[in-house]
Order: structure tokens, then sequence, then C-alpha cells
């Protein structure tokens, strides 16, 4: 098999001890790191690590790269991106940079319907084409793992034919886990306008049990806010998970505290995401339960809305988990270094807790981080390497701004 020994490392960041598959409380700010390094690939895996004063011999059949002196950090995860979609908003931001509310374009029948227009017309190659191109601009950032979900068909062809986007992007990309979450929950489709209850009945006991038999998803996901999903709706959609064995994520929180944190947290969902308006209830059940917050802060940013309480989470001892919430219509961004930056200036974050937060612990929410989001002894060699760091906080400080010099996904440069 092939062997890859990188040397001159600056620095190895990341560093994941076998045991922990998350990080919170104390250990969030704690981003294990080796001075002067080298690393050992075999095939796709890491096999070795160490400093370079015992540097091993080279191998046989080794090729060998020398990093001089750049710094490698896991690749990052991303655990929350609508990537699959057709066509842009930009006439709903131009209406929004005068004056207009996201929530008052989605009542005008734009927003989400807009982008479920588009997608219902659009040819399955042709969605293939237009998604390949976010994914292909994600992977030269060096995201490595990403989490795609449905949501812009709302009818059984449509929605199909987002998830089988998601899984011919999957099998194009072998290097890397593209995870794919049903949300054909994410609004209500004009077929079903004042029937939301016969709605969510048909998705979760009628299209989910084939999507999934058909192996098309990995995880259910639901809008639960005003004028979309309600509470009893999520508990459907838990219901439905437990029957199938599907893991429940869900949006919560971006505008309205309607109890859906606590719901989820207790109906043992995996990730609330979101969180922009959280109140101490759902804090108490947060820091009670095992699902994971995930904070969306590019979608604060471009929709002009408060960021998520990050800083009062981590203090909380609960495992952070920020993504891009990729999408045309609230986050149309998906460069890392970004949203590491926003983690920190929006956030609250110190820059390793941002770290930790992008990698492992979005790596834990897609249930990838036994295998990924860390630099360790067989993980996945899916690393990023940059160069002109003085210290991990330079990768926020110049946000947005940090080209990566290499990325190398499952021992491959791409
Ligand atoms: O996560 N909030 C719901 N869904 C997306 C936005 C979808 C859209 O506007 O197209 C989000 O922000
Ligand atoms: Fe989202």
């Amino acid at each position: 098999m092939n062997r890859i020994l990188i040397r001159n490392l600056g620095r190895i960041g990341g560093i994941s001890e076998e045991s922990l598959l998350q990080r919170s409380g104390e250990h969030l700010s704690n981003w294990p790191a080796l001075r002067d390094a080298w690393l050992l690939i075999e095939g796709s895996t890491i096999i070795g690590w160490g400093t370079m004063t015992d540097e091993p011999r080279q191998p046989p059949n080794t090729a060998v790269w020398d990093a001089k002196g750049a710094w490698v950090i896991p690749a990052f995860v991303d655990p929350h991106t609508h990537l699959v979609h057709s066509g842009t908003r930009e006439h709903e931001w131009k209406a929004r940079l005068q004056g207009a509310s996201y929530q008052e374009i989605a009542a005008s029948g734009g927003g989400i319907m807009h982008s479920v227009r588009a997608l219902r017309s659009i040819e399955f190659a042709a969605l293939i084409d237009e998604s390949r191109l976010r994914l292909e601009t994600m992977r030269t950032m060096g995201v490595g793992s990403v989490e795609i979900k449905s949501g812009y068909g709302l009818d059984f062809e449509s929605e199909s034919k987002m998830m089988r986007t998601t899984r011919t992007l999957a099998s194009e990309y072998p290097d890397m886990n593209i995870r794919s979450t049903c949300l054909a929950l994410h609004a209500i489709p004009p077929e079903f306008r004042g029937d939301m209850d016969s709605y969510v009945k048909k998705v979760t006991q009628e299209w989910i049990p084939i999507w999934a038999g058909e192996g098309l998803i990995d995880f259910i996901d639901i809008f639960c806010e005003q004028g979309y999903f309600g509470l009893v709706h999520l508990d459907a959609l838990l219901a439905c998970g437990h029957r199938l064995g599907l893991g429940v994520r869900a949006h919560v929180n971006q505008f309205t505290v309607m109890g859906a944190v606590r719901r989820a947290v207790e109906g043992g969902a995996l990730s609330v995401d979101h969180l922009e308006e959280l109140d101490s209830d759902d804090l108490d059940a947060l820091k009670h339960g095992a699902t994971f917050p995930i904070l969306l802060p590019g979608c604060s940013f471009f929709l002009g809305i408060p960021y998520a309480p990050g800083r009062l989470l981590a203090d909380s001892g609960v495992p952070v988990v920020v993504g891009s919430d990729y999408n045309p219509g609230s986050a149309p961004g998906l460069n890392p270094f970004f949203t590491l930056s926003l983690s920190c200036l929006k956030l609250g974050l110190m820059p390793e807790e941002a770290l930790n937060a992008m990698t492992i612990n979005a790596a834990a929410s897609l249930q990838l981080s036994d295998r990924t989001g860390s630099v360790g002894i067989g993980k996945e060699a899916s690393l990023v390497f940059i160069s002109g760091l003085n210290d991990w906080s330079t990768l926020p400080y110049h946000f947005g701004q940090i080209p990566p010099i290499r990325v190398m996904l499952k021992g491959r440069f791409i």
C-alpha cells in the first residue's frame, strides 16, 4: 500500500487521544499540538506521527513530502449544509438590503418556496452539476466531511431527486464523508397548504420509510418555527426516527423560542441547530442531555439576526459544534475559515475552541469522530496544510483569507 511521509511540519494540531470522541467543558479549549513534527500515512490512514528529532528512517516504497514548516490541522467537518439546491436568490438579498425581512420575503411566496420551485423544475443531471461545483469549492478550502440536507423538493419525486444527488456526489467523491439528511419537513408544500398534519403524516409514515429502505437517508430533520412546523410535528419525527433507527437533527430557535429544544433533547435528538434565540430552559435541557448544539454564525451574519450564545454554551459544558448552514437564502457562503473567524468574533469562542467545534465535535455530531475530525493513529488522513501561521489564532485573525497550501483527503492530495 502507498505510504507518504510528511516531514518538517511546523505544528500538527488537533491531535486526538484515542478514547476522546468529542470535546466539551475544560477539554473544549484543548487543541493538542506537536511542534516540528512528521506524519506517516499508509493508504487512507494515519499510521504514525512524532517529532523530527526522532524521525523514522524512510521505509521502502514511501513517498516523502517536505512541508517546509507548514502547519497541519484535521480537515474541517461541516455538519449542516443545504448544498444541493437550484439557483440563487440575489433578488431577495437586494430586497433585504432595502429593508425587507427574511420572514416578509417568505410570507410573500419567496424564500424557501422560491428555491422549491427552482428545484422541482431542474433536471437531475443539472442538479448534480450545479451541486458538484459547490462541493469542489468546499474541498479546496479544506472541508473533508459534509452533511447535506434535502428540503427544497417537498414532494416525493423532488425530495428523492435531492437525496439521490447527494448520494451521487458521495460516490463521485469517496475521499470525502458525505452524509444525507432528509429535510422534507422544511416547509409546507403548496399541495398541503392548510393541512400541515396530513403532510407530516405522509412524510413520517410513508415517504421516509421508503427513502430509508432505498438507502437514501442517514439522518432526518425538521424546521420548527412559527409558520412552519410545531412541537407535535417534532414529536412525530422523533417517533419516526426511533422506529427506523435514524438520528434526528432539528432546526430550532432561529427566530422563536417555543420549547423545541427541550422537546428535541428529551426525545433523543442528535443535534439541535441554529439556537440564535435561547432561553434558560433551553440551556438547562442541553446541559442535562446528550444532544449536540450546532451553531451557524454565517446565517446570523447574512441575515443580520442575533448570534447564538456560543460563549454561554461553551461555559455550560456542552460540546459546541459550528457549521456553515450553507444555503441560497440565509447563508450563501461555505468558506470554513470565515466561519472560524465568526465563531471567535461573534460567538465568543477562543480559536482553539472554534477549531474543536469545526473538527472533532462536528464529526461527533455526524457520528464520524471515530474516524475523522482529529489527527490520530488509525484516523483518516484528511488534512489541511497551511503556511504563514504564528499561532493558532492567526487562522481566524486573517478572517476568511487563509487559503490552504495543500489539502489531503483520505491519504491523497487533491
Ligand atoms: O437553515 N431555516 C431554515 N432553513 C435554512 C434556510 C433555507 C432557505 O432560506 O433557503 C436555514 O437557515
Ligand atoms: Fe439550515
